[in-house]
């Protein structure tokens, strides 16, 4: 790892690449990072359009950058430009994090589910996998993550909803697991039952956009609800659950999370998510 007093010039350049890239929060999280644990390094916003992802990528190791996130619309049209990807990013079906590897290859991971689960263990103690079936809404790439990461944790069910079925669908053959079952967008409310947590992985709810429209009566009390939306950080759903005494988790620790791994993976670095990060974040919101 480069400190700041060995500086000489010398600084590890890292980025986020996306189209368009200017409300990204990830430049403020990972210069935190670099500021409180004092690294010689750079992390940058790069908009790069769809069309040009390829040559952008190929150009990574002449200008010396050691890797990248991607974010939306890159991380899975990514996929054909990389020479290996992990298991988890193959099964999750998109890359977050591209590491240049010492010959130039383009190794991708998907840290993504990672943050899913971790955000999830750290707000909701008292939940786990064992505690019932999960309710999950939406069949986009962030269900993709949700989805892997509670199969990989133990999950007994998981109810999958979405408003176009044969997307869920899609996603139940690819899984080909018995623990998944596609339910009708309009039993959203009914299938609540006796299930211990419920996660909305649509953007409906974030600011501009409609509100996730479901009725939560049937949901236990002891049930989590976790929106991965977090701007606004209270979301309309989150709001109606806290109101009936349901414990609530928002989506910023999954972007504070999911980051962690992708900077130790540059910069050699453990780093800790905590309160102070997250009113810092909060603040460039
Ligand atoms: P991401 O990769 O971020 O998850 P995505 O692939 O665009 O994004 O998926 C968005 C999800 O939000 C989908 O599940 C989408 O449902 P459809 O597959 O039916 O499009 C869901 N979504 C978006 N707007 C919605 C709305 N107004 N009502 C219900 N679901 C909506």
């Amino acid at each position: 790892m480069i400190k700041k007093s060995d500086e000489k010039n010398v600084k590890i350049k890292t980025g986020v690449v996306g189209w368009p890239i200017s409300h990204s929060l990830s430049p403020r999280l990972h210069g935190y990072w670099l500021d409180k644990y004092n690294i010689s390094g750079e992390y940058l916003a790069y908009a790069v359009k769809p069309e040009a992802l390829g040559d952008f990528l190929k150009s990574l190791p002449e200008k010396k950058i050691i890797g990248v996130n991607l974010t939306v619309p890159h991380k899975e049209i990514v996929l054909p430009f990389l020479d290996e990807i992990d298991e988890v990013a193959r099964r999750i079906g998109a890359v977050n994090t591209i590491i240049v590897q010492k010959d130039g290859r383009l190794f991708g991971r998907n840290t993504d589910g990672y943050g899913f689960l971790t955000n999830l263990k750290a707000y909701a103690a008292t939940w786990s996998s064992q505690a019932g079936p999960a309710v999950i809404i939406g069949a986009g790439g962030a269900a993709r993550a949700a989805i892997v990461s509670l199969l990989d944790d133990g999950i007994s069910e998981i109810r999958l909803i979405n408003r176009t079925r044969a997307r869920a669908e899609k996603l139940a053959e690819i899984y080909h697991d018995p623990r998944i079952i596609v339910c009708d967008w309009q039993d959203r409310s009914k299938i609540l039952r006796d299930s211990a947590l419920l996660v909305n992985t649509t953007s409906l709810g974030m600011k501009g956009q409609p509100p996730l429209d479901i009725d939560l009566s049937e949901l236990p009390g002891t049930a989590v609800v976790y929106d991965i939306v977090y701007n606004p950080l209270e979301t309309a759903l989150l709001k109606q659950a806290r109101l009936r005494g349901n414990i609530c988790v928002d989506g910023l620790g999954m972007l504070l999370y999911q980051a962690a791994p992708a900077f130790q993976s540059w910069f050699g670095q453990a780093v800790d998510v905590d309160q102070k990060l997250r009113q810092y974040i909060i603040g460039g919101l």
